[in-house]
């Protein structure tokens, strides 16, 4: 089905956004390994999360669900059906994680998912979690994927890809084990499983790398700075790691405001998001929306079950272009083709380089924000790893493809706001998979 959007002629407001899909992810996976039971309150209710949850009741894990709150009673005895297959629909998260705690169980399951995800490359969590001991075969290295587990051995990885989620698969994978693991990151990625299980469990330790200032050999009068390790984040995970379960209170999912908070950047209005996660390995966004001429204010900061919350208030400007690539890539992961939309209409070229995984993620977003930005009459040039974007005054309402990706959906739903004259997007359900509410809530703030 084709939805319509037409340009917003009033907008600004105050709006809360569904809880965090990765954090909501793991209080899901992490209950199938618990001692007792996961309370997790403000758990949003969208396909990705389902799978997760579909996946933990397959483990034995009895759900119950109250409003936005689902208790997690963990199975007396870890199992799963005989000849088990597990679709994880369109959640790389819930793929990823899983093969990672099936490896360490002892069990034996086929990962699989939509077609989308089956597209998608499990390499990079089939090759360490098979230096452990584990068995997984796929074709191409792709889902349905069969994960044979088994008793790994204490590992210590540095990971390949930026990815929290291979990250987490190896975690998982040494905590259903109950054997050492540790993983060092040259790219910090976002820590859910690291603070849930600290919020929740025993057993975790992390180390950040900090650069010291030492004198200069070549000329001691001058200081330089050094990193002292070729990695800037280690997670260790003992043997003994436990989850013993407790509450866990899932913030607002920054990766969903986003969408509204870039309205506001683009409009020159001001939009409040109300209680959202302000994990600073999260908050990359909030440092690029000032970076192209936003206000951006925080109040009521708090942290609750291990992370940082509070109210989030932009408020649009004339925006400019900016050069992104490196480290800042990875803390914007999710929120590449809002950035892109955001740079067709700033002044000047916006350059992102290093940015190849996304064309890896639920579409190829790369070429998903050039095709639609064309659409729509701007300047957009495709590279092997990124865009080239000349910003303009005005962009005109197209035909958007969303590729059955729910985040180019959002993006180009918000491009589509601020355009001149009407556009139409396809299937507008696929916002479903993480944030079903999606045009529910930019009704609320756009008219
Ligand atoms: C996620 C990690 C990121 C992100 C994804 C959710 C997670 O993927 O893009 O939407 O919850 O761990 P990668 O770890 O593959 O970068």
């Amino acid at each position: 089905m084709k939805r319509t959007i037409k340009p917003a002629r009033k907008f600004g407001g105050t709006l809360s956004v569904p809880g965090d899909k990765s954090i909501a992810h793991r209080a899901a996976l992490l209950s199938i390994l618990s001692n007792g039971p996961i309370v997790a309150r403000n758990f949003p209710d969208n396909a990705d999360c389902r799978s997760s949850l579909n996946a933990a009741a397959m483990f034995g894990v009895r759900v119950e669900q109250a409003g936005s709150t689902v208790t997690l009673h963990p199975p007396a005895k870890l199992s799963l059906p005989p000849d088990a297959i597990i679709d994880c629909g369109n959640s790389g998260t819930t793929a990823r994680l899983l093969a990672g705690l099936i490896a360490g169980s002892g069990l034996e399951a086929t990962l699989t998912g939509d077609e989308s995800l089956r597209r998608r490359p499990m390499k990079r969590v089939i090759d360490p979690l098979t230096a452990m001991g584990a068995s997984l075969a796929g074709t191409e290295n792709r889902l349905p994927l069969k994960v044979v587990g088994s008793k790994l051995l204490p590992f210590e990885y540095t990971l390949k890809v930026p990815s929290a989620q291979v990250k987490s698969a190896l975690l998982l994978a040494g905590l259903a084990s109950k054997c050492s693991v540790v993983v060092r990151e040259e790219t910090p990625t976002r820590d859910h499983t690291e603070n849930v299980i600290e919020a929740i469990g025993e057993g975790i330790t992390v180390r950040e790398i900090k650069p010291v200032v030492e004198p200069d050999p070549v000329d001691p009068r001058r200081k330089r700075t050094r990193m002292p390790e070729s990695f800037k984040r280690e997670v260790a995970l003992s043997a003994q790691t436990r989850i013993d379960g407790g509450d866990i209170d899932i913030p607002g999912d920054i990766s969903t405001a986003s969408f509204f908070l870039a309205a506001a950047a683009i409009s020159g209005k001001s939009i409040t998001v109300t209680n959202v996660g302000l994990n600073p390995l999260r908050t990359e966004f909030l440092d690029h929306l000032k970076a192209i001429g936003c206000t951006v204010a925080i109040t009521d900061k708090t942290v609750v079950s291990g992370e940082a919350r509070g109210n989030v208030t932009v408020v649009g400007s004339q925006l400019k272009s900016r050069k992104l690539h490196g480290d800042t890539i990875v803390g914007l992961i999710d929120e590449i083709p809002m950035v892109a939309v955001m740079a067709a209409f700033a002044d000047g070229t916006t350059i992102i380089r290093d940015a190849a995984e996304l064309r890896v993620k639920e579409s190829d977003r790369l070429m998903a924000v050039s095709e639609n930005l064309r659409r729509m009459g701007v300047k957009c040039g495709l590279l092997a790893d990124g865009l080239v974007i000349e910003g303009r005054k005005e962009i005109t309402g197209a035909d958007i493809q969303s590729y059955g990706d729910h985040r180019i959906a959002m993006a180009f739903s918000i491009a589509a706001l601020f355009a001149v004259g009407p556009s139409t997007i396809d299937e507008d359900n696929v916002v479903a998979v993480s944030c079903p509410q999606f045009y529910d809530l930019l009704s609320s703030i756009a008219s």
